[in-house]
């Protein structure tokens, strides 16, 4: 999956590569979670150590698949997707990125994106992609918005920063043929709810009854 692409720079001479995530990539992306503008657009803390975030890049999680992005082989932005467990919410994964705050704004975030969608979607089954993005975060709101993401709801008092709680938006993007009918909350709004399937119940005591039923001696007058 990794592929030279042409950023969007003064410097269109540097070559921006997203690939796998590597753990000698685990230091360079810790110290990136303690930018003032990562930690204000994500749920990360001031006073974080290096070494524990480096521990929890390189943490194996079977359900995690994480990309880099680097420019000239530097390090630059990370994005990791969040597969959900097996079961019925299976097809759904959420995502959380960051790009090195000296190259916000040029292009490296929509590479790191388009690259994860390709995945996620491609190939590895996912139809819907979630995420929490601040209510203030325009140039994340941006990017998710370009790349199909839509608003589903707002997630009131989300984030603790800096002394003031901010609200989250929540987002999803869903696939382009999703392989099931789908009921939406529309519909659902306008017709009775669904029989559901009903577990077994032991038969009633008749009411009243004088007889034949659970627990009585049949037969008595
Ligand atoms: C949000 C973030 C991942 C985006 O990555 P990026 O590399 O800066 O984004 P890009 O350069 O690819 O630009 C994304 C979009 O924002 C637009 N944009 C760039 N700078 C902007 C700015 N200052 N204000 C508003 N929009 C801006 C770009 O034009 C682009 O939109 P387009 O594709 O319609 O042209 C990155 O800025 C970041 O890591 N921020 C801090 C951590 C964070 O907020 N993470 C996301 C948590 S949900």
């Amino acid at each position: 999956m990794s592929r030279p692409r042409t950023p969007r720079s003064p410097r269109a001479t540097q070559k921006l590569v997203i690939r796998a995530f590597e753990p000698s990539d685990a230091e360079a992306l810790a110290r990136m979670m303690q930018q003032p503008s990562v930690i204000a657009g994500t749920c990360r803390t001031p006073l974080e150590s290096v070494a524990t975030n480096a521990a929890r890049f390189l943490a194996d999680d079977p359900l995690r698949r994480s990309l880099v992005a680097t420019l000239d082989e530097r390090v630059v932005g990370h994005l990791a997707l969040h597969l959900h467990k097996p079961g019925r919410c299976r097809h759904a994964a959420s995502l959380g990125m960051m790009v090195d705050e000296n190259h916000q704004g040029r292009g490296v975030g929509s590479a790191l994106l388009d690259e994860a969608i390709a995945l996620a979607e491609r190939w590895l089954h996912v139809l819907r992609l979630e995420l929490e993005v601040h209510v203030d975060n325009t140039r994340a709101l941006r990017l998710y918005g370009s790349r199909g993401f839509s608003i589903e709801g707002v997630a009131r008092a989300h984030t603790l920063r800096d002394g003031m709680l901010i609200d989250a938006f929540r987002m999803a993007r869903l696939g382009a043929a999703l392989p099931y009918p789908r009921l939406t909350a529309e519909e659902a709004a306008s017709r009775t709810p669904p029989a559901l399937p009903r577990t077994p119940q032991p038969p009633r005591r008749p009411k009243g009854g004088t007889g034949g039923g659970w627990g009585t001696r049949g037969g008595q007058a």
